[in-house]
């Protein structure tokens, strides 16, 4: 049995023993391999107490203490825990534990601990998979040194790694060969790392910004060296932009990557041995979008950025999750804002707070950034820690400014550095080199919930005053039944219809209702509120028309005059959702030319132009009827499609003909959105189905990006054209992994009559298994979440469907499993004839009789009235 009681935040205490050395040899085997640990114990505590250490999933064959073996009668075994009482533990303050167990990485579907991806061994610690690898004081603030000895047959696993630098190596008996690591900084288990395999391995180097030289390595698969480039080149982007604007440098002669095709999630940031999902690593233009290109430098980023905030300085318990992550989060927005448009950078990570994070934070699995209460630990890698959890740190850079932040985060690091401290100490660093009063503000880290931000507004004439006052509330909840009022920083514009009176402002509200008076106003102005998404909050204030038509065309921020057309186009949705009668102005049609023909950069243009999506319409309209809604978003895409189309056709023939425009992500994006407004209208269907053969068959310029785009175009719009270019894409990329992931997606996001016998189909395909994270996700998650028209089916097989792969999933892979089921836990956005089915097939999930951890916490949440 496994523990199903959740541990609390307040119950933390420290550790009673801690582990100073550790020197592991793993002797690697398919499905018995050898684990001895040697650990260096310290008690923390005069008085006798037992050593109880986590192991799961793990067959014990030997523990000796100061070169003693204990007898069988002298420890206790649990499924999770090796227990040696007092009464076996010398009294004296160090002394050693050693402990050999077995472990079976072949049948280890999880990818939790050490497990087999392809021909490799790889592992997963974070957040408590060193537990399958062996017992241990599996906790972050436990921290030692680590040395490493892997052995391993020498044919099939020519490379042997693990953390820090090498220092041994050799052959062995019977083929084998070992290599030795040792990792100077001390850390905690989560970010150990052991990979074995045999790999193609791209070379580089980095000089430092105290000169000292860095070899860059990345591991692939055989075959797959030149699709390393761009990573390399992430890589190096990185190292330099953390010295540039944050002084930090990296602290060890090498940096390894390795790319693995099992991986439950984006990568994982063990010290000096990163291993990522293939998918954020591998990419040439004939196989990645340029969405990918993005991604792959900004994951590598994130890892990299992790060396300092996670390794360097660490988390005290998994409760304080956020330390890290919306820290690094942050820094790798940050970066990439840098790095790309700042604008749009900024845009698209708002996009996905506004339709994943904010419906997480409204759903039964609502939680702090900083969580109170856990029973599984892998539930809580979600888009509030990471995603609001920057949105926190955002603040306080607003708050503070960027060179308070900066001598913040100096003294962070002069504090804490080689230690595991929690988000008070933080804020904390970030108050007492600022001097500013934080006090107030982290309660962002104890309240769970979107507030709500409330406005009124008025002008004297006369007098020319312009007074303006906000209110806040943040949702009440069982947890949370009296939340307090939060320091929300508000950046604002005053539009003025002279061009330049306008005017920003920085307001901090702290109060539930406060009011701020500006003097010497000519005339009434159009209020832009949030400017740059200054604080992660729903906004109550509708404004006119005519105002959010001015400020798409005249708010100084970029962010303002984005969010004003998709206000705009937020209310005809919801209008049309609601009434079936609703027409919809031509004053849409002038606003959308003149975003067409602005001087705004280009990928800033196809941003107007994208529609709020399904998701982010559902957050906003209770117990919404998800058919009516699909057929809103429809009509107005429809509408907008067939009153604009000789300008769309226009924009999309010049990126097409322009060879200067066409190799331009910018461009592609502007061409690929117009390209998607066409697909509505019969005249230009033919668009689609030629943009694929143009993007595919041209030798020189074969573009996954366009091809893609024409896909997802017939898919949307049930075009004829889709099947045969599917079938002529699945063979041409059938022996390409992470293509064919593209492909599985395409194919169960096609709003087609017969999707379930095609799913049906797909599930069987020779290349389709629920073992490969990305495959399950590709097929499952495309279908739930990018294909709303037949998940939401009024016949309720949508729900079936997803329903029936979460269950084989639990068994196979509770991770995977856990995250693909939050479309159905979310029950409650829909309206009730959806609710009830949906909540029907919740509980078939939740009456499993080997329900995971994972799933149980958030059935329980869903499902507790
Ligand atoms: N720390 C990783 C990151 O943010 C997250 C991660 C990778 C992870 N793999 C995981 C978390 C497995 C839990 C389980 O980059
Ligand atoms: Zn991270």
């Amino acid at each position: 049995m496994t523990d199903t009681s959740p541990r609390f935040l307040a119950d933390y205490a420290a550790p009673v023993f801690t582990i100073n050395t550790v020197n592991l040899t793993v002797n690697l085997d398919d499905t018995c391999s050898q684990v001895h640990s040697e650990l260096d114990i310290e008690r923390q505590e005069q008085e006798p107490a037992d050593l109880a250490l986590n192991g799961e999933h793990l067959i014990l064959t030997a523990v000796v203490v100061n070169n003693q073996a204990l007898t069988r009668e002298q420890y206790q075994l649990t499924d999770t825990l090796l227990i040696i009482p007092a009464s076996s533990l010398p009294q004296a303050k160090h002394f050693t534990l050693q402990i050999t167990t077995e472990i079976n990485p072949l049948e280890n579907t999880a990818l939790e601990g050490l497990f087999k991806s392809g021909n490799a061994f790889c592992t997963q610690c974070e957040a408590e998979g060193f537990r399958r690898i062996s017992y241990y004081l599996d906790r972050p603030d436990v921290m030692a040194t680590f040395t490493t000895k892997v052995i391993a047959d020498k044919n099939l696993y020519p490379q042997l790694l693990s953390n820090g630098n090498k220092v041994d190596s050799g052959d062995l008996a019977d083929g084998k060969h070992f290599v030795t690591w040792h990792d100077p900084y001390p850390k905690p288990c989560y970010l150990f790392a052991l990979v074995a395999g045999d790999f193609d391995v791209l070379n580089d180097s980095y000089k430092t910004m105290s000169g000292r030289d860095v070899a860059l390595e990345i591991f692939v698969d055989k075959g797959n060296l030149s699709k390393a480039q761009h990573a390399m080149i992430s890589l190096k982007k990185s190292m330099q932009w953390d010295e540039e604007t944050f002084g930090l440098e990296y602290d060890l002669d090498i940096y390894m990557i390795v790319a693995v095709d099992f991986f439950n999630m984006g990568a994982m940031e063990n010290k000096g041995l990163n291993v990522f999902n293939s998918k954020f690593v591998l990419a040439d233009h004939h196989c990645a979008t340029d969405n990918d290109y993005f991604n792959i430098e900004a994951v590598i980023a994130h890892e990299y950025f992790h060396n300092w905030t996670g390794n360097r300085v660490t988390c005290r318990d998994w409760f304080q999750l956020s330390l890290k992550e919306g820290l690094t989060v942050f820094r790798d927005q940050q970066f990439s804002a840098d790095m790309h448009s700042s604008a749009v950078t900024r845009i698209q990570n708002v996009r996905v707070l506004r339709s994943q994070q904010f419906a997480e934070d409204a759903g039964p699995m609502a939680h702090p950034i900083r969580p109170e209460k856990v029973l599984e630990m892998n539930n809580f890698y979600t888009l509030t820690v990471y995603e609001k959890g920057s949105e926190v740190i955002r603040m306080l850079h607003t708050l503070l400014g960027a060179n308070n932040f900066r001598k913040g985060m100096d003294l962070y690091f002069a504090r804490y550095d080689g230690m595991a401290v929690t988000c008070d100490d933080f804020i904390n660093a970030m108050a007492d080199a600022s001097e500013k009063d934080l006090t107030q503000f982290k309660r962002w880290y104890s309240q769970s919930g979107t507030p709500i931000v409330g406005v009124n507004e008025s002008y004297d004439n006369v007098t020319k005053k312009y007074t303006l006052t906000l209110t806040q509330k943040s949702p009440t909840s069982v947890n949370q039944p009296h939340p307090q009022a939060l320091h929300i920083p508000m950046k604002i514009e005053l539009v003025s219809d002279a061009p330049n009176e306008t005017q920003s402002y920085l307001l901090e509200l702290t109060q539930t209702e406060q009011s701020w008076v500006f003097d010497n106003v000519d005339s009434k102005p159009t209020l832009a509120l949030l400017a740059d998404f200054s604080a992660p909050v729903k906004l109550d204030y509708s404004q006119s028309e005519s105002d959010l038509l001015k400020l798409i065309s005249h708010a100084n921020n970029s962010f303002c005059r984005w969010d004003a057309g998709q206000r705009l186009l937020m209310s005809y949705v919801q209008q049309l959702t609601l009434d079936k009668s609703f027409t919809l102005p031509n004053d849409l049609l002038v606003a959308f030319k003149n975003i067409l023909h602005s001087d705004s950069d280009h990928a800033f243009i196809a941003e107007q132009l994208v529609l709020p999506s399904f998701d982010e319409a559902a957050g906003l309209i209770a117990e919404v009827d998800p058919i009516a809604l699909v057929k809103a978003l429809k009509k107005l895409t429809a509408f907008i499609a067939h009153g604009l189309q000789d300008e769309l056709f226009a924009c999309y023939q010049a990126r097409l003909l322009n060879k200067e425009l066409v190799d331009d992500v910018a461009n592609r994006a502007l061409k690929n959105i117009c390209l998607q407004y066409l697909g509505t209208l019969e005249k230009y269907q033919y668009l689609a189905k030629e943009q694929y053969i143009q993007a595919t068959e041209s030798i020189d310029n074969a573009n996954m990006t366009d091809t893609l785009a024409a896909l997802n175009c017939s898919a949307k719009y049930s075009l004829n054209n889709f099947s045969s270019q599917m079938s002529d894409f699945e063979s041409r990329w059938q022996s390409t992994t992470l293509v064919m992931d593209k492909w599985f997606a395409l194919m169960a996001s096609q709003v087609s009559s017969d999707i379930f016998e095609q799913l049906n189909q797909l599930l069987s395909h020779t290349l389709f298994t629920l073992k490969n994270p990305n495959r399950a996700r590709s097929l499952i998650g495309a279908f739930a979440m990018n294909n709303p028209e037949n998940f939401h089916c009024k016949t309720g097989r949508g729900y079936q469907f997803l329903t029936e792969q979460v269950m084989a999933l639990n068994a196979i892979n509770p991770q995977v499993a856990s995250r693909l089921i939050t479309p159905l836990i979310q029950f409650k956005n829909f309206a009730p004839a959806h609710q009830n089915m949906m909540r029907d097939n919740l509980l078939k999930i939740q009456g499993l009789s080997n329900l995971s951890n994972d799933l149980k916490e958030k059935l329980d949440a869903a499902l507790c009235e």
